[in-house]
């Protein structure tokens, strides 16, 4: 996983930074049940997003284990922030309304002990929002690049962790039911070909690590065919899902 200690400080700008997170929070917000009083951000990294979902009735709580990112999270959201692992949140049973994992689930190997901690600390009725396919969003939208690098996808992108069917089943085992979904925007985060092509060359793309380099050659050979090298490609589109807890 990528040392998110190492990355905070240029976590905001390399990730879409306010535009990004703004559309997330819209997105969230529509999800969550008006009556959300108690929202707990896990891997809340930056508090970039949390920050948005705060208000006067509603108390939001970030937790991330990458001290770093609890740093600058303390700085937009004072006093609510803590230092802690998603497998074993600081949160008592049956206290939350909303649980959100916003882009962690696909970093995990095992996403199974976070949905059940997350389940753990869900009141009855309370509502989990994740995103899902986190990786998938660059190809969603139809595109050249889409389009070149779908067979390289295929043989090398191994079943993701936050797979959608994948999330929903592990889900239904800790009394997590599909309750809605939506999508936002990574308002600027679309990449030129030349930009992917660095991307991959420094080692930035999960499902490209660790293949062969004649293989990967290949791949941004492809690329460098596609016209408009300069030109960014459509940004990605991230799916949310909110899961209720029944019991
Ligand atoms: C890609 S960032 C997402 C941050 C934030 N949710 C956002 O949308 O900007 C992933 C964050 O999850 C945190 N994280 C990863 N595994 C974690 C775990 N097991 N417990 C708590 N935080 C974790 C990382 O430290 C990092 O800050």
């Amino acid at each position: 996983m990528i040392d998110y200690d190492a990355e905070s400080d240029c976590y905001d700008a390399t990730r879409g930074g306010e535009p990004r997170a703004v559309a997330a929070a819209t997105s969230i917000e529509r999800l969550l049940p008006h009556t959300a009083r108690v929202v707990v951000d896990v891997g809340c990294g930056s508090g970039i997003v949390t920050r948005h979902l705060a208000g006067q009735q509603r108390l939001v709580i970030g937790v991330d284990r990458s001290a770093g990112m609890i740093r600058l999270a303390s700085r937009r959201l004072p006093r609510r922030t803590v230092l802690g692992d998603a497998t074993v949140l600081p949160i008592r049973s049956s206290t939350a309304d909303v649980v959100l994992m916003i882009w962690v689930l696909h970093l995990l190997r095992d996403p199974e002990p976070v949905l059940a901690e997350g389940a753990r600390v869900l009141r009855s009725g309370g509502v989990l929002i994740t995103t899902v396919d986190k990786n998938d969003a660059p190809f969603r939208a139809p595109s050249d690049f889409a389009d070149v690098t779908a067979a390289a996808r295929r043989e090398l992108v191994p079943q993701a962790s936050d797979h959608h069917d994948r999330i929903l089943r592990l889900a239904a085992d800790h009394d997590l039911q599909p309750l809605d979904e939506a999508t936002f925007v990574g308002i600027g985060q679309g990449r030129s070909p030349r930009q992917w092509r660095e991307h991959i060359a420094g080692g930035h793309v999960a499902w490209c690590q660790g293949t062969d380099r004649a293989r990967i050659a290949d791949l941004c050979s492809a690329i460098s065919s596609l016209s408009n090298q300069e030109t960014a490609r459509p940004d990605p589109i991230y799916s949310l899902v909110a899961l209720e807890r029944r019991r």
